[in-house]
Order: structure tokens, then C-alpha cells, then sequence
């Protein structure tokens, strides 16, 4: 066998070492009664020292099994030891639980790659990529590459820019996906597409976002949103067992955006507990609470939350969850205390019958603690959102390896930019509208108004526990429909030539309708293995700042390299 020293012991003059590969340990004995040469050798070893051992594989003698590890009831009694390589002493012990900062484990992670939970996770990724290619490939999917050096995509990130040494002042981008070549590939008889690939997007990072991330991409043609959902649930279902053993047998839930938003405030909403939102203008407008009344004829919105149970937490822990709520962008946090009657500093602006309304409204009971935020909509949908998923952490409702899907489908179209005071592609902009919307589509003077709210896109998200794993939609493949989008999205014909030119020549010659998904491959795996960040299932992973500790990238070039590419740098200090 051979591996690494992972553990030494010395019990009464024989050495015990635990010899540890990806496979997990075995525990070694050198014993001076078998060879003094080899117990001699076994006490220069150090941890992850690289050693082979021949000898008798026996029974542990009895009261010293471990029963905690599969390996626990033997034992391997060494007659041979070669040291392969040393190791020098270590930054950091080689074990599950590490409290080792993030920066030093990245800067040796090979080191940090050896524990063994991290690499159950790649044991994990390995298997899901071997589904995801088993069932694409059981259903005529092919697997076809395309560019990295290309231009921008419509994904609306950041790009990330190449200059060309060949064509001066002239950048490539690296795909943010490989939506329009797959698009491509539809129109050119290709039928059903996927690949797994990397994408690109300097964007602000958090535990679920990296510069680079890897979707399991597909895209199909003569289909309907019904048949990319039904097999991307057929082929996540084949996933999860493959990989973890895991049935889902129950069909995705599925809920509308205007659902979801009204229900969760958010359009990626956990589903393992309830603890809905609630709107309670229509209450509140009989109070004489100035901050709510005044919210509501702004055109804002009251909404709130029940934390079951929780009327006991203190004025502290009050004002600490207030800070928290602030923090997300809420002005304040109103509460009130289901408790002997109703217990708050704005109870005196409401009448005991609106009290009661309220409770009503939230389904509460005795020992409850009502959550309130008013704001204007997306504001306060946002901020209760994210206090839901507090409360429920800290109600203890969210359990691992509960696996909870839901499609969010009848997306709107557009979003309204307020920053740049224009509507966007909600999804991007080859997405098709809902065809019971064409005629709003398609309406004189929709331009910029209000209407474009309302129309609805064939676009579909697939949410796992409260992490949006995925998004797609059915495509425009008409000419007209796509120059109508353009115009709606106030991006000039010229503007979408020098953009999607080659895209939109392409729809021109025999487009077959189409639509497909990407998945974040990253995300779903990092639930399946249980991780908290999606860099524990990403081999070398970027930090906060987008950089790579181990390899210092991205560094300074040489002046030389600069002049090749025309590029003058001009850094304020
Ligand atoms: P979208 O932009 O929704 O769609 O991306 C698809 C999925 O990719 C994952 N993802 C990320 N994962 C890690 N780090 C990131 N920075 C990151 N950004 C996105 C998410 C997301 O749901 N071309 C379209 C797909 C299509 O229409 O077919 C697209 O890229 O899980
Ligand atoms: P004030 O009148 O500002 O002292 O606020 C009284 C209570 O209402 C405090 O608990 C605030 O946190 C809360 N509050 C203030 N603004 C809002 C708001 N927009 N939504 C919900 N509660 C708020």
C-alpha cells in the first residue's frame, strides 16, 4: 500500500501509523518484535511523509476496533517500509475540521485538497458531470465545443477582455456563456446540444459566485418550455441518485414569478419551511402608524412575517434583528408580541380590532413574534425575504439532505432599470414573449411605458433550497420578433448589428424554433455535497477579490508583452 502518514502514534514501544489515501485510511503497525529495522524507520516518519508498506493485513485485537471508520477492524502489520518523499512541517493539519484561514489553506491547496472532506466533494462532482453525460448522451444530446475567445454575450455581467496582438486596439471577451453559438448550433440541423463549460463574468463575488463557474449547458430544437422542464427534471432526478442515492419522487413544485415574489418576496424562495409573507396594507391603512401610512401612499407596500414561537427574545435581540434588516436596506423593522395581548412600542397606534387583524392575517397564536417592514415593493420583498431565511435558520427549519425544487416560471420580460431609467431583458434578450402577450408586444407606442410590465417570457428558473441552480427559456426565432425586442429594449438597429449581427443574419436563414437551460454545475454540486461555499467543490477556487492564491494570478507582464499588445497602462496610485 502506499499514501500518506496521515497520524503517529507510539503506544509502549510499537508505532501505530495511519496510512491515508483518497480511499480513506488503514491503520499500520511496526512492531520491533516483527522487524527492528523497520520499527527504527517507522520513528523518522513525520506526517505527510509518502510511504509504502508491505506486510500482513489481521484482525485488530479485540477492544481496540474503531468502529467509526471502515477499516477499524484490521489492521496491517508492516514487514516492509520504503519512504517515497518527506514533507516538511506543515502550515496547517491535514484533517476535516481546519481552523486554518481561507487565504492560507488556497495559497497551499494542495495541501487543503488532501482533507478528506474536500475530496469527498470532487469524488461527488465526478460522478454528477458522469450523470449529467450519461443521460444527455441516452437522449441524443451531442457534446460540442465552443469559443473561448469570443464576443461579449447578453448575460449583462461584466465581461472579461483579451487583447489581440494580431488586431491592435481590437479585444476578444470571454464567454459569460455560450448562449448565441448554441443558438447557433440549432439553426445549423445540430437538434439537441449540450456542453460543460466553463463561463466567465467579473461580477461581485459571493459563497455562490465565482469569476468562473462551469454550467451544464443544453439547448434543443422544435421544443416548448413543457419539454425542457420535463427533461431536466428527469435528468436531475437520474443525478441525484446516481451521485448520492437520493430518489426525488416527487414532482417540482412549480410556481409562478408573481407567486413567488408575492409569497417569498423572492424569486429563488426555500421551500423547506413556510413562514410565508404576508402584505397587511389593507390592515395597517386603519392604523395611525405615520411610517406605514405614509409607505403605503407612496405606492409602497407593508408586508411581514410570523416568527412562530419567538415572543420571548429580548429588546436586544430586537434591536440587533433590526440592525440585521437595515443592513439588507430596510429603514426599520416594526414588531409585535403575541403575548398576553400584543406587546409593542407601535401597539398604541393600532386599535385592539386591527391587532387582531394582523394576528389573523399571520396565523399567529400565543407566544409568537410578528416582523413587519414597509418600503416600496422590491425593497420590502427583498428585506423580509431575506429575514425569512434568518428566521428560518434560526428556527432550525432548515434541515440537510432535505432536497427541495421549484420551478419559477411566466418570468416577466422586462425589468425596469431605475439606475439607468430603462427596461432590460429580464433573462436576455433572445428570450421569447409568452404568445398570449404578442399583442402587447407588438402594440403601437409600447415603447417605454408601463404595458411592458405585463408581458411575460417563456423563460423558466429551476431554485434547489433556496439557490437559483439554473435558468433558460425558449428562444425568439423569428426575425421580426428579435428587431421588435431590440426596439422595445431601446437598442439601436446599428447598436444590434455591431453586437448580435451574426446572430441575427443566422435567424434569417431557416431558424427552427428552440430553447434550452444552463445549469450551475458549481451550485448543485455544492449542495449535493453538502458544502456551504461553491469554492469547496471548485479545484482552485478565486478569493472575495478575484484572485488566485496559489498561483498570484492575476500578476503584472512584462513592459515587453505590454508593447506587443498597444496597450499603455494608466494606474492612479
Ligand atoms: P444564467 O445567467 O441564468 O443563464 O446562468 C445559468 C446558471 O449559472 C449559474 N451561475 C453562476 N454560478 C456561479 N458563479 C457565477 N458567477 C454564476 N453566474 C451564473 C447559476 C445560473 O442559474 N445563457 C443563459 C442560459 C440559457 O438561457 O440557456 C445563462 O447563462 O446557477
Ligand atoms: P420610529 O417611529 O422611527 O421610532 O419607528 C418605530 C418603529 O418602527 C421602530 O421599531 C422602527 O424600527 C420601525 N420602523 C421604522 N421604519 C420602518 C419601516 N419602513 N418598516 C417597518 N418598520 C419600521
Amino acid at each position: 500500500m502506499a499514501g500518506w502518514a496521515n497520524k503517529w502514534r507510539d503506544h509502549g514501544g510499537v508505532v501505530f501509523i495511519d496510512l491515508r489515501d483518497r480511499s480513506g485510511i488503514v491503520q499500520i503497525v511496526f512492531s520491533p518484535e516483527v522487524d527492528a529495522d523497520i520499527h527504527r524507520a517507522a520513528h523518522r516518519i513525520r506526517n505527510e511523509f509518502v510511504i509504502q508498506v508491505e506486510g500482513e493485513v489481521r484482525k485488530r485485537p479485540e477492544g481496540t476496533e474503531n468502529p467509526s471508520i471502515p477499516t477499524g477492524q484490521i489492521e496491517v502489520v508492516a514487514e516492509k517500509l520504503t519512504v517515497l518523499n518527506e514533507c516538511r512541517p506543515l502550515p496547517f493539519v491535514i484533517e476535516d475540521e481546519t481552523e486554518a484561514s481561507e487565504s492560507l489553506r488556497y495559497r497551499h491547496r494542495y495541501l487543503d485538497l488532501r482533507r478528506p472532506v474536500i475530496q469527498r466533494n470532487f469524488i461527488v462532482r465526478h460522478r454528477a458531470v458522469k450523470a449529467f453525460r450519461e443521460y444527455l448522451d441516452s437522449r441524443g444530446f451531442l457534446e460540442i465545443e465552443t469559443p473561448v475567445l469570443t464576443k461579449s454575450t447578453p448575460e449583462g455581467a461584466r465581461d472579461y477582455l483579451v487583447p489581440s496582438r494580431t488586431n491592435p486596439g481590437h479585444f476578444f471577451a470571454l464567454p459569460q456563456s455560450p448562449q448565441i453559438f448554441k443558438q447557433i448550433l440549432m439553426i445549423s440541423g445540430m437538434e439537441r446540444y449540450y456542453q460543460i463549460v466553463k463561463c466567465f463574468r467579473d461580477e461581485d463575488l459571493r459563497a455562490d459566485r465565482q469569476p468562473e463557474f462551469t454550467q451544464v449547458d443544453l439547448e434543443m430544437s422544435f421544443v416548448k418550455k413543457e419539454d425542457i422542464m420535463g427533461l431536466v427534471e428527469d435528468m436531475i432526478k437520474k443525478v441525484f441518485k446516481d451521485t448520492n442515492g437520493v430518489e426525488l419522487a416527487e414532482p417540482f413544485q412549480r410556481l409562478t414569478y408573481d407567486d413567488a415574489m408575492q409569497r417569498y418576496g423572492s424569486d429563488k424562495p426555500d421551500l423547506r419551511f413556510g413562514l410565508e409573507l404576508k402584505d397587511v396594507g389593507d390592515i395597517v391603512k386603519e392604523s395611525s402608524f405615520r411610517v406605514f401610512l405614509d409607505t403605503l401612499s407612496r405606492g409602497g407596500i407593508v408586508k411581514g412575517i410570523n416568527a412562530k414561537g419567538l415572543a420571548g427574545y429580548s429588546r436586544k435581540e430586537l434591536d440587533d434583528l433590526t440592525k440585521e434588516v437595515q443592513g439588507y436596506g430596510a429603514k426599520g423593522l416594526a414588531w409585535i408580541k403575541v403575548r398576553d395581548g400584543f406587546e409593542s412600542p407601535i401597539a398604541k397606534f393600532f386599535g385592539e380590532q386591527t391587532l387582531r387583524s394582523l394576528a389573523q392575517r399571520l396565523e399567529a397564536g400565543e407566544g409568537d413574534l410578528l416582523l413587519f417592514v414597509a418600503d416600496k415593493e422590491d425593497v420590502a420583498n427583498d428585506c423580509l425575504a431575506r429575514l425569512r431565511n434568518e428566521m428560518g435558520r434560526r428556527l432550525g427549519l432548515v434541515s440537510d439532505g432535505v432536497y427541495r425544487f421549484a420551478w419559477i416560471t411566466d418570468f416577466p420580460l422586462f425589468e425596469w432599470n431605475d439606475e439607468e431609467r430603462r427596461y432590460e431583458a429580464m433573462h436576455h434578450p433572445f428570450t421569447a414573449p409568452d404568445e398570449e402577450d404578442l399583442d402587447k408586444f407588438f402594440a403601437e407606442d409600447a415603447e417605454g411605458t408601463d404595458s411592458l410590465r405585463e408581458i411575460r417570457a417563456q423563460a423558466y428558473d429551476i431554485v434547489l433550497n433556496g439557490c437559483e441552480i439554473g435558468g433558460g427559456s425558449i428562444r425568439i426565432h423569428k426575425q421580426d420578433v428579435q428587431a421588435r425586442m431590440f426596439q422595445l429594449l431601446n437598442i439601436s438597429p446599428e447598436e444590434a448589428r455591431a453586437k448580435f449581427g451574426f446572430l441575427l443574419d443566422a435567424l434569417q436563414y431557416g431558424a427552427p424554433p428552440h430553447g434550452g437551460i444552463a445549469l450551475g454545475l458549481d451550485r448543485l454540486v455544492m449542495i449535493l455535497a453538502g458544502a456551504r461555499s461553491i469554492r469547496d467543490v471548485i479545484a482552485f477556487p478565486k478569493t472575495q477579490k478575484a484572485v488566485c492564491p496559489l498561483s498570484n494570478a492575476p500578476s503584472e507582464v512584462d513592459a515587453r508583452q505590454l508593447k506587443e499588445l498597444y496597450i499603455k497602462l494608466d494606474i492612479e496610485e
